[in-house]
């Protein structure tokens, strides 16, 4: 797959953190949210149906970030006031995730690129792939909750292509899933040695 020249995105690079995840644990970890071939199958398809809305899906998502002042604060900087280009580097990266999610195998790369994006969001890492002053570190509890609106918005996007209500449903289903469990993976750095 090529990959486009996004700045700081590193999926399958030598830069990105290894996940302290075993592939017991990760196959333990599918098998705890059902998730299944038949949900790759799926999430190939959302791919399909959202690889040309993925900017509308941003506007979305920013316009939620930013009409909640306790969310944007963590792109805020010294002022407290946003940083326009944090919060568009982050976007170009968000959107590719978009992608990633629906269309990465979920391999070992992938499972390191999730334990790198948590340690992004935590004071680990956070602030130094773009090299902003900004808030030091997202609390978990908004990682968890954010899992909500990020999977609830998506469903329109996912009807926009004619599919049938069980096949969006299915789509559907299998976003939840990966995203519960990428939120799992993401909270790694945030438990205490031998807790996660
Ligand atoms: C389900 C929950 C969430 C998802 C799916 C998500 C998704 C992402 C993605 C894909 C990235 C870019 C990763 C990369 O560098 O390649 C990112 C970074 C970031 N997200 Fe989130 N995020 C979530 C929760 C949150 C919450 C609750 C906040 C707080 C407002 C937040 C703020 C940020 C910030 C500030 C960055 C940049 C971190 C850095 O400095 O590298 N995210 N997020």
């Amino acid at each position: 797959m090529s990959t486009p020249q996004i700045p700081g995105y590193t999926y399958g690079t030598p830069a990105v953190a290894q996940a302290p995840v075993s592939e017991e644990d990760f196959e333990l970890l599918k098998k705890t949210v059902l998730f299944t071939d038949e949900d790759e199958r799926y999430l190939r398809m959302a791919g399909e149906v959202l690889a040309d809305q993925v900017e509308e899906i941003l506007d979305l998502w920013y316009n939620f970030v930013g009409s909640h002042p306790h969310l944007v604060y963590y792109f805020s900087g010294p002022d407290g006031q946003p940083l326009a280009d944090y919060l568009e580097a982050v976007r170009k990266r968000f959107g590719q995730w978009i992608l990633d999610t629906c269309t990465r195998p979920y391999d070992r790369d992938w499972l390191n690129y999730q334990y790198e994006i948590g340690l992004r969001h935590h004071r680990a890492k956070k602030n130094q792939t773009d090299g902003v002053s900004s808030v030091p570190h997202i609390p978990l509890r908004y990682l968890v909750a954010f899992i909500y609106p990020i999977t609830a918005t998506i469903r329109p996007f996912l009807e926009k292509k004619g599919h049938s209500p069980e096949d969006v449903d299915k789509m559907h289903q299998a976003w939840f899933k990966s995203l519960v469990m990428q939120v799992a993976l993401w909270s790694i750095p945030y438990a205490k040695e031998g807790d996660w």
